[in-house]
């Protein structure tokens, strides 16, 4: 197999978190080999959907759209893969960007849909990369879609059985942005009897732009039915959390040069600014396998 090896793959099942948020499987093709924190790249060709964007869409503006004609042409995007690399199929979460040309498509997926699947499988934030400190406390941090190769790692045995304490903090602006809480809280139960002598866990759910309290007067029965059972979440973003202390207290762990691995996934900005606040704390980037603070930007 190549590099360039592109195989059609079908869509499984999806599954709708928010407006802008969802989930999807794809059949995964045997030659698909991927270390867990790894991405691929997804391609669709729109007029191949069952259901796609025009390409004049006028819709927005409440319209009939102007050219009933879908784009026909493949496009193709990086998505980290959420499921384990033992799971037999494969699982991307995904945002949508109104105007973005892959996912202002993908929207409108469908189970029976074709994607196209480059199967060479990308991406250093594995957890192999870490030779210097050895695995003792791994700090999972998280903005949005970029939960996502987290997720993979914590679906993974290997990852339970190496580290003592596992921390993931996943900040979204809003609870219900907040995707895949009843799996992460059961992720512990589930993984961790799988190894010998497990990780503890601790998971830090964070919310910027919403409290509890907006949720509850907004629909008291959503917040107890979906939210009430998460950990108290926080409500800065990352980087002031880790300055001022106040996610290590929460997770009742400091970090510490010879002992931290810390990796961090999504939104840029948030990359860089926890980067620059770990560094302040005394950690460092991990290059050639030696250090702390391993990274991936998504866009
Ligand atoms: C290594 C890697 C892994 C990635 N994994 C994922 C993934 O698992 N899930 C996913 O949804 N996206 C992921 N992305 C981003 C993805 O490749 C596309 O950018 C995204 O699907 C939007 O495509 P688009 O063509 O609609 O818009 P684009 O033209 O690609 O992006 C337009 C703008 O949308 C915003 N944006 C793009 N992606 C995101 C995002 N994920 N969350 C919030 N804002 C975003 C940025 O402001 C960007 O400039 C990943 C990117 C990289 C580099
Ligand atoms: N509700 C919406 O309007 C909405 C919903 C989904 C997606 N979108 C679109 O999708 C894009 C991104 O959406 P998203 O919510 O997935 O990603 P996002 O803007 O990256 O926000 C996700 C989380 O990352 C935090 N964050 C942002 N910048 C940070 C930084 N420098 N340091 C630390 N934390 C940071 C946010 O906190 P803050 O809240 O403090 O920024 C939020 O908790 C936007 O371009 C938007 O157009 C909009």
């Amino acid at each position: 197999m190549t590099e360039t090896t592109v195989e059609t793959v079908k869509v499984l099942s999806k599954t709708t978190w928010t407006d802008t948020l969802f989930s999807f499987t794809v059949s995964r093709p045997d030659c698909c080999r991927f270390t867990a924190g790894q991405f691929v790249r997804l391609g669709v060709n729109p007029s191949k959907l069952k259901h796609y964007r025009y390409i004049n869409d006028s819709q927005a503006n409440g319209d009939q759209p102007v050219d009933n004609k879908p784009v026909d042409e493949e496009i193709f995007r990086a998505y980290s893969i959420v499921s384990s690399p033992y799971d037999e199929v494969l699982e991307f979460f995904s945002i949508v960007i109104p105007d973005g040309a892959f996912t202002s498509q993908l929207q409108y997926l469908q189970v029976g849909d074709e994607l196209l699947l480059k199967t060479t499988a990308f991406g250093f934030l594995t957890l192999a990369r870490y030779q210097q400190p050895a695995p003792k406390d791994l700090w999972l941090l998280a903005t949005g879609t970029g939960v996502a190769p987290f997720l993979s790692m914590l679906q993974d045995p290997a990852t339970w059985e190496s580290y003592q304490h596992i921390i993931l903090a996943y900040s979204a602006r809003t609870f219900s942005e907040l995707a895949y809480v009843d799996k992460i809280q059961s992720l512990a139960e589930d993984f961790g009897s799988l190894a010998d002598n497990p990780a503890k866990f601790t998971f830090v759910p964070i919310v910027t732009r919403e409290t509890e309290d907006d949720v509850k007067s907004i629909d008291n029965s959503l917040f107890l039915k979906e939210f009430s059972k998460l950990p108290k979440a926080l409500n800065k973003r990352i980087p002031e959390l880790l300055k001022t202390g106040e996610l290590q207290a929460r997770v009742g762990e400091s970090l510490d040069i010879s002992s931290t691995h810390a990796m961090l996934c999504g939104n840029p900005q948030m990359v860089e600014d926890t980067k620059e606040t770990l560094k302040s704390l005394g950690l460092v980037m991990n290059r050639r396998g030696e250090g702390n603070i391993a990274v991936e930007n998504y866009w």
